[in-house]
């Protein structure tokens, strides 16, 4: 069990459609690989993020890191659960960097992996991240 307090079926809901809808905003022009992302923050608010890709391929931006910067830059600082949404028959985890991120704002959260047919796999960070670099080893 993680610390945070449990998200209601329609609250995850809502999340994995405001990553579905993010989606829609990825510029994937490289890849072709559209991620949409869904973070709630314990504010309540969600912030919706997408791939940004870009022609010197190294500085493409995921979805996942997209939304967490935008909640950061505006003030938020505690967070509930983030959704990734992508067109594919398995369910797409985080990459490491993004993982790496997650942790650093949002500890052990349920990270819920979709595709667009509805299909949807839930794991928490602490399963996806084990042994975390963090600042408790500052
Ligand atoms: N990507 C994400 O946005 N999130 C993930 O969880 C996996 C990968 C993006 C990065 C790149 O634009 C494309 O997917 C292919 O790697």
């Amino acid at each position: 069990m993680s610390e945070h307090e449990a998200l209601s079926a329609s609250e995850f809901e809502t999340l994995i459609a405001a990553a579905k809808s993010a989606r829609e905003n990825a510029h994937a022009a490289y890849s072709n690989f559209r991620v949409g992302a869904g973070l709630r923050a314990t504010s309540g608010r969600i912030f919706g993020g997408c791939n940004v890709e870009n022609a010197t391929y190294g500085l493409t931006i995921c979805a996942e890191r997209v939304a967490i910067v935008k909640a950061i830059s505006e003030g938020e600082r505690g967070f509930d659960a983030i959704s990734v949404v992508t067109d594919t028959d398995t369910m797409t985890p985080p990459c490491g960097a993004c993982r790496q991120l997650i942790w650093e704002f949002c500890g052990d959260i349920p990270v819920i992996m979709s595709n667009l047919k509805g299909k949807t796999e839930v794991l928490q960070m602490r399963e996806l991240f084990p042994k975390p670099f963090d600042s408790s080893h500052l």
